[in-house]
Order: C-alpha cells, then structure tokens, then sequence
C-alpha cells in the first residue's frame, strides 16, 4: 500500500533504478516528519509535477544545534504515513542515522554566502547540518525534481546554491509559504505555542506584511523595518534575532528597493523561535 516504506538505501536505489529504466520521473519531498498542511502541499505539487515521489522522512541530528531541541523534536512516522496515504506518494523513505552517516562518516557540505547572517548567525552549524544531509538525500533518491518551503527561504537558497555548485542534476522547486487562517506560516514548532502565545504569533505575519506594503509603497527601509521590530517588542517577541530585507536571490543585505526582495524575521515567542518572510516588489 502507498506509500511504501523503504529503510535502506539498498532498497531505495533499486526502486528508482527500476522506475528510471521505464524513462519514469522522480520527486523528493525531503522532510523531518511531523507532518502538517505546508508538507502536505509540497507532496500535492511533487505528484502533480513528477510520475514518482519519495518523501523522505529523517530527523538530521547534523541540524541541531542544540541537543535539547533535537530529543524534543516530534516523531510520528505512524501519523506522517496515514496523512500521506490520501495523496499517493510513492515511497516514504525513512532511512535510519547509520544509513544516512554510516561509520566513519566525516564530510561536511558548507555553503558561503547564502547561508551567512539571518538564521545562520543564530544557529551555528545548522546551514552545513541541512545541506550535508540534503546533498545525500539527492544523491540517494537521484530525484530530477526536489520540492521545499518557502518558508524556509534560506533554506531554500543554500539548497539551490549547494546543487548548483556541485553539479547535482536535481531542480529545486520552491513553493509558497501555507499559512493558518489568521496569516500564521504552518511550522511544525507551532504546536509548541502555549494558547496565549499562539493568539499572539499571528501579529509576526501581520508586522511583516505590513512592512512589505509600506515598504513596496515607498517608505525607507531602515524606518519601516524600525518600525516593525517595536511593534514586535511591544506584542512579546523577545528576542527579534533579525528583521532584515534582503536580495530574493542572493540574500545580500538591500537598504533600498531596487530589485527583488525579500523581508525575513526570526523571533522568539515564549519558549518557541518563529521564523517568516514575505516577498517585498519594486512597483516599477
Ligand atoms: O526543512 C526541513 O524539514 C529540513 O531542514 C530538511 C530540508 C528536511 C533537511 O533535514
């Protein structure tokens, strides 16, 4: 029954050897699990787009900087495989660390640029942690086509960057942010709100949109996004790591519209980092 699960890599290549012999396409949905709507579309577009899906389903100790968050990270395969059972994936691949990092492992993939400042200022490591196991999970899956959030839009970037730099012949497809009703991004750290903070974390979204607006509109940057950091202080977000606008493409620092950008916020509500960003457009 779809999905299958798959455990090793042994068994993953043989499937895909198989569908590539009959001239089939591959798509890979790499996740952690803890599966919610903004996964669930990621999945959607990948069987629309390609004859065959894997999602991945691997918990990337790499990516962790802190012990802490990496014990306390959800795991339900169970759950994760009857959400996906309605949409028709393939394979669920669920590979354990032995298979993914077998022993001896001592290769890291690091990515310049793209992965400076923002999240990568906060969290040490995690940028090398994410496109070390990324640049596996493409070259275990041999994917033509690999779906991600634009959620995680630095994630994004440093993904596109590392299969570019190293010739990897997967295209990276990026997809909208899925958002609750009241504009919060779907993360899977959002089920860790208290109620009082989940009430207010839709401000992060709203704060971010409006400074898009006025920012599209004409007003200065360096003001608007000012302006955004107190509005944020005074609903409880403590710290606002950043709240920065940036190229859309290459993440350089921008303080004047003048091409393509992108508005990027990392804050604390509570016990709980929430990240989020929108696209901010020059109007002519
Ligand atoms: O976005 C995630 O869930 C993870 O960073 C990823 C891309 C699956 C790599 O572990």
């Amino acid at each position: 029954m779809k999905p299958e699960i798959v455990r090793t890599l042994r068994a993953l290549r043989e499937a895909v050897a198989g569908w590539k012999r009959r001239g089939e396409s591959v798509g890979v949905v790499p996740t952690m699990g803890a599966l919610h709507e903004g996964h669930l579309s990621l999945v959607r577009r990948a069987v629309e787009d390609c004859d065959r899906v894997i999602v991945t389903l691997f918990v990337n100790p790499k990516q962790f900087n802190d012990k802490k968050d990496l014990e306390a990270y959800p795991r339900t395969e169970e759950e994760d495989r009857e959400l996906l059972r309605p949409l028709g994936p393939d394979i669920l691949y669920v590979p354990d660390a032995g298979e993914v990092y077998p022993e001896g492992f001592a290769t890291t993939v690091s990515v310049g640029r793209v992965s400076e400042g923002l999240c990568g200022d906060f969290r040490p490591g995690h940028f090398d942690g994410v496109a070390t196991v990324v640049a596996k999970l493409f070259l275990q899956t041999a994917a033509d086509k690999a779906f991600f959030g634009e959620k995680d839009y630095q994630q994004l970037q440093v993904v596109r960057r590392m299969a570019r730099d190293l010739d990897i012949p997967v295209e990276v497809v990026g997809c909208p942010t899925i958002r609750e009703e009241d504009g919060l991004a779907m993360s899977s750290r959002n089920r860790r709100l208290s109620p009082e903070d989940r009430a207010t974390a839709a401000v992060l979204p709203q704060t971010l949109m409006a400074a898009a607006e006025s920012i599209e509109s004409g007003a200065d940057p360096t003001g608007a996004i000012g302006t955004a950091r107190q509005r944020l202080r005074d609903a409880g977000f403590e710290p606002v790591e950043y709240l920065e606008l940036r190229g859309a493409d290459d993440l350089a620092p921008m303080t004047q519209l003048d091409r393509p950008a992108r508005l990027l916020v990392g804050a604390w509500l509570g016990n709980v980092r929430l990240i989020d960003n929108v696209p901010v457009t020059p109007l002519n």
